[in-house]
């Protein structure tokens, strides 16, 4: 592999690496020297190449203030080293060591209820705290300056999931930098005001000093502040990313990136500004066990973070070979899952898989947490799949580098998603995610590949482009949409899309505002339903949560409420702008309704579906290169499958003439014959 990420970063640095890398975080500081060596021996048994460490080094590598002690380390590098296994090292500044957080208890997080967030967990530092930053970044310069050029370096990781836990802090030291952060965007007060609606609710501020964080109020807090909190939140940390960065570059040519947090419950950061600054982008995932289908969240955010690189390979910096421990139930996987996951991840995209961690912890808060090696030793079930996963990522070493292309794209927008789920909106029982998951669950279970992408996204390539309840757009978003369509795209918008600026004000003149001349309807009021109440529409579709006082302009109605608060009102329409059509959907469908009407949008924008229909336990993905293209088929499910495809299958290693079985829970990659 030799990639670049986001190509909005032209002076990237190549992540350079034979094949797909495999990999882990090793925290060998919790043994001695003889598991080490026991290490690396099972390391290039299972065919481990990239091995992160010093994640979280600090309080090792600097004992005392000023005082360090790379000995341990160097000993792990060499080791390491000697045995062809190549580093992923950490800046180890993730969490500062009890001696800092002792001398400067300033640094500390504070939460919104104005309390303070002690150490003795991890990441207890303030992104805004000008000491901790000092302290971090000299730690930083120290590990730059040591194994900048060391042959070992396959790439430099920054931190470790910036914002996991201490994206917001409330502390005056944010207060300060936010305020900052507001005269560069406002320029004046009277701009902030206008902004944040402060005449509502005698919120006007006089000066900058008045100003604080939004910690916790009696009453819901000004959503503007809110929002622009947010923003700023992610900017911060990014600035952080962006100082240790160039500490790196001043020592060093390796690629330098950070792990992100693209997965279900993690949402303070807004990686489409994040990841132009990645020399390669990395994703860290965990299957929620909380959602209904954990093995579709997945690939939503395998294809997101796709989006992030701009198409480019990236690399899953960590998952779970097994059980992790920080949900309230740790479902482990059964035989066969982690290689499904972890193919389904290469299979949108990925030429690096790794996990954490390499061996079990025995102490500390992860001890429960699944590991390549785990407290029962290597006679397991699991360390024989680890093997084999390895075995098979080396037999697929010829896909690394190669493209998924896509038909169809879902707009998603960290933006609209803090907005939308304000604390003062129409129904909270309506949650962006939620209905993003609805719409890319719905494409997934056609066969439909799909790209994520940002509102800003060049759309042209794509037959379909989704929206859903993309409640926040800017007028050059909204437009970027219109064109698209205009110029014969399909577009499918759900509702409580298009309602307010990026200044989270409301477009008048009726919903869906952004969006109602693409659409040709006007929406009067919004109609939640309460949870549990089932709408019947004329169409025999049932609908619950949402609907709206809709009348059409120019659009067609497609179905229309048979019940409920607005019998006889439509609930899905249908529009022609300009070359292209628009869709309406005013509610919430049941996922069948949903799948179905998506199936008729995407057969009239003529998407191809890459693999069958299926409650999504067939997953079938193809990647491309200039010379081949590789067909994964993913069987989830609990029967046999047979699909036409004819070449060479990767994983078994046995030709393919025109029908390929994929035995259940297995997987199949096909390096296609040019004409199938
Ligand atoms: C990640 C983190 C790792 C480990 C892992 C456990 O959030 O980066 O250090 O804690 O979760 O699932």
């Amino acid at each position: 592999m030799n990639s670049r990420a986001a190509t909005s970063n032209e002076t990237a640095t190549p992540f350079v690496h034979e094949g797909i890398a495999y990999g882990c975080d090793y925290n060998p500081e919790q043994w001695g020297p003889e598991t080490w060596t026991d290490d690396v021996r099972l390391m290039r048994e299972a065919g481990v190449d990239l091995v992160a460490i010093n994640i979280f080094g600090w309080s090792h590598l600097e004992p005392r203030a000023g005082e360090y002690d790379f000995a341990t380390l160097d000993t792990i590098i060499e080791l390491l080293h000697a045995n062809g296994i190549r580093v992923n090292l950490g800046t180890g500044t993730s969490s500062p060591p009890p001696w800092l957080t002792t001398l400067h208890p300033e640094i500390l997080p504070v939460s919104d209820d104005g309390t303070t967030r002690f150490p003795g967990g991890r990441q207890a530092w303030c992104p805004s705290s000008a000491v901790f930053r000092q302290h971090a970044l000299a730690l930083v310069e120290k590990v730059a300056e040591r194994y900048g050029h060391h042959p070992a370096i396959a790439l430099w990781h920054v931190s470790n999931e910036l914002g996991c836990h201490n994206a917001l802090c409330y502390c005056d030291d944010t207060a300060a930098a936010f305020r900052l952060w507001l005269q560069a965007r406002y320029g004046t007060i009277d701009a902030l005001n206008v902004a944040w609606g402060t005449s509502f609710w005698s919120q006007r501020y006089g000066q900058w000093a008045e100003i604080l964080t939004p910690r916790l109020t009696l009453s819901s807090r000004n959503p503007g502040q809110v929002l622009d909190f947010h923003r700023f939140s992610s900017a911060e940390l990014l600035d952080y990313y962006r100082r240790e960065a160039a500490v790196l570059r001043r020592h060093s040519n390796v690629a330098v990136t950070t792990n992100f947090m693209v997965t279900a419950h993690i949402r303070n950061l807004d990686y489409w500004s994040w990841a132009g600054d990645m020399d390669i982008v990395a994703n860290d995932h965990y299957l929620d066990h909380r959602l209904a289908d954990p093995a579709i969240e997945l690939a939503f955010a395998a294809d997101l973070t796709r989006g992030l690189a701009q198409g480019e390979p990236w690399l899953l910096m960590e998952q779970s070979t097994g059980a992790v421990n920080w949900q309230t139930h740790n479902l482990a996987k059964v035989p066969g899952e982690m290689t499904r996951n972890s193919l389904a991840h290469v299979a949108r995209g990925a030429d690096g898989i790794c996990f954490f961690q390499w061996r079990a912890s025995l102490q500390g808060s992860e001890k429960f947490h699944s590991a390549l090696v785990p407290h029962a030793g290597t006679d397991t079930v699991l360390w024989r799949e680890v093997v084999a996963l390895g075995a098979t990522l080396d037999r697929l070493a010829e896909v690394a580098g190669s493209r998924v292309v896509a038909d169809a794209a879902i707009i998603f927008s960290w933006e609209a998603w803090w907005a939308g789920d304000g604390e003062s909106r129409p129904s909270h029982a309506v949650r962006y995610l939620d209905q993003v998951h609805a719409a890319y669950t719905a494409l997934h279970q056609l066969g439909v590949t799909v790209d994520i992408v940002s509102p800003d996204a060049d759309l042209s390539a794509y037959r379909l482009v989704v929206a859903p309840c993309l409640y926040l757009v800017s007028d050059e978003q909204a437009r970027n949409l219109d064109s698209y369509v205009k110029a014969g795209g399909h577009a499918l918008i759900t509702f409580f899309s298009g309602i307010v600026d990026e200044d989270d004000r409301v477009r008048t003149g009726g919903y869906p505002g952004a969006f109602r001349e693409i659409l040709g309807i006007t929406v009067e009021e919004f109609f939640p339903l309460l949870p549990g109440h089932v709408l019947t529409l004329d169409s025999g579709d049932a609908a619950s949560l949402w609907s709206e006082r809709l009348r059409v302009d120019t659009a067609e109605v497609v179905a229309n409420y048979l019940d409920g608060p607005l019998p006889g009102i439509p609930a899905i329409t249908r529009n022609g702008h300009g070359s292209g059509t628009a869709w309406y959907v005013a509610t919430v469908l049941e996922a069948g309704a949903l799948r179905n009407l998506m199936r008729t949008i995407a057969e009239e924008a003529r998407v191809t579906a890459v693999g069958p229909e299926s409650a999504g336990t067939i997953e079938v993905v193809r990647r491309v290169n200039s010379t081949r293209s590789y067909l994964f088929i993913i069987n989830h499910g609990h029967d046999d499958v047979e699909l036409p495809v004819s070449g060479h299958e990767l994983v078994v290693g046995e030709p393919i003439a025109r029908i390929v079985r994929v035995p259940a829970g297995a997987v199949r990659v096909i390096r296609e014959d040019p004409a199938s």
